[in-house]
């Protein structure tokens, strides 16, 4: 029994799930393709670009900054890009609840020689922009904000940017990526260094618009000098960060039979896969064509490195589910990042497992999940975070009796169609 108002999800439990399906476009790569066109000098196409309300916010900065920007009859966007030279946006860009959004956007205009102020929800307004803020003033970007300039409404006031060599503290695609975004239009060559390698959508995406780009794997070192970026033709393959949802709960539920086709499944993106593979999934995946078909089956407790978290640090809730179902205890190690994302996710994810009668600790980078018991329906929170809404609902699915959510209304911010993918993926299991 599925029950849902937009705002409120009721789903009964236990049940399996069952069936083929897509998820939406990849977020990451929709922001990018958007962001890389609208700068390119010429016209560029996105296919299966993410219908999140994230990914529209970024389209609408893109226009505002003087791209244009048409969809075609079959969906396809067709973007004029500008060569380099955007305009100086009339008002403020509001990016919603989305700090990808935010902080690329905040690299790309640190590059123009105009106004920019970039504004979004309140959850966004909670989130560290120091971590861009800092070495993009130091290529020269004069960037102001709330608290000292550490948080959002952001006023930049860009142009005239020098490269820089920077060492970055996190493990952060976004800031990488704010940092190559702004190296572009710098003068001299920027290169940036991570902790750990992060999602490398920004490098790889660059590298097909003819970028001037070097990228050294091994020391998570990425180069980039100033250049004009080529327009490209551009497939989004599907986000696994949202088929992560179906795959962990499937993985843990035995008589659950799913496939899911078409992921990106490139760096830092499938480490979930091999934390599932590592809990005696039964999983079958091919990395050509990205389709990952699941069994469900017992799953035993596992431990995760802090090397592997950047490879996974949307999935945590998902897995958490996992291991809730697991026999004995996982524990997820290094994760506080985890605790700067739409909520504070350590905290979110164990208050609400743990209201289903999971044992569930957590501390500073560190959580902990006690699996194996039989979870119990219960009413839960989003916090107003899409992940922890589809997290939860994916539990109430595995948990006996009724399971309300509340807060789903964050859910289309990645995923409008998730509802109507439980309940399809439900009924073929039923
Ligand atoms: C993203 C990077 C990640 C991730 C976010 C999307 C991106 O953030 O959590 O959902 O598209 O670059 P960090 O790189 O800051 O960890």
């Amino acid at each position: 029994m599925v029950d849902h108002d937009g705002q409120r999800l009721r789903v009964s439990g236990p049940t399996v799930l069952r069936g083929a399906l897509r998820v939406p476009g990849d977020k990451s790569i929709s922001h990018r393709a958007l962001l890389l066109a609208g700068l390119a000098e010429g016209t560029s196409l996105v296919r299966g670009i993410s219908a999140g309300e994230d990914v529209a916010r970024t389209r609408a900065a893109v226009e505002a900054l003087g791209a244009d920007v048409d969809q075609l009859e079959d969906g396809t966007l067709r973007i004029g890009g500008r060569g380099g030279r955007l305009a100086e946006p009339a008002g403020v860009l509001d990016v919603g609840n989305s700090g990808t959004g935010v902080r690329l956007l905040a690299g790309l205009a640190s590059a123009q020689p105009f106004l920019t102020v970039l504004a979004g929800d309140a959850s966004v307004g909670r989130r560290p922009m120091d971590r861009v803020a800092v070495p993009l003033r130091l290529m020269g970007a004069a960037i102001d904000g709330r608290d000292g300039g550490r948080l959002t409404p952001l006023v930049i006031r860009g142009g005239g940017l020098v490269g820089i060599h920077y060492d970055s503290p996190v493990a952060s695609a976004q800031v990488k990526s704010a940092i190559l975004l702004a190296g572009l239009g710098a003068e001299g060559e920027t290169v940036v260094r991570e902790p750990r390698r992060s999602r490398a959508h920004t490098e790889e995406m660059l590298l097909a618009c003819g970028a001037d780009i070097e990228v050294d794997v091994s020391q998570s070192r990425v180069r980039v000098r100033p250049c004009v970026l080529e327009p490209h033709d551009w497939y989004v393959p599907g986000d696994p960060s949202q088929a992560a949802f179906w795959l962990c709960l499937a993985a843990g539920t035995p008589g659950s039979d799913l496939v899911v086709e078409d992921l990106y499944l490139g760096p830092s993106r499938a480490g979930f896969l091999d934390v599932l593979a590592r809990m005696g999934a039964d999983l079958d995946v091919d990395e050509g064509s990205g389709r990952v078909a699941v069994r469900g089956s017992e799953l035993v407790g596992t431990e995760v490195a802090p090397e592997e978290v950047p490879g996974l640090v949307d999935e945590v809730p998902a897995l958490a589910v996992a291991a809730a179902l697991a026999r004995g205890r996982s524990r997820f190690c290094g994760v506080a990042e985890l605790r700067v994302k739409e909520s504070d996710r350590v905290a979110t994810i164990t208050s609400e497992l743990a209201k289903m009668g999971v044992f569930v600790d957590a501390d500073a980078d560190e959580l902990i999940v006690e699996g194996g018991r039989p979870l119990r329906g219960a009413h839960c929170e989003s916090y107003g975070d899409h992940r922890i809404a589809m997290a939860m609902a994916t539990a109430g699915l595995a948990a006996h009796g009724e399971t309300v959510v509340e807060g789903m209304d964050a859910v289309p911010t990645s995923y409008p169609g998730f509802v109507e993918d439980l309940v399809r993926l439900t009924a073929e299991g039923g």
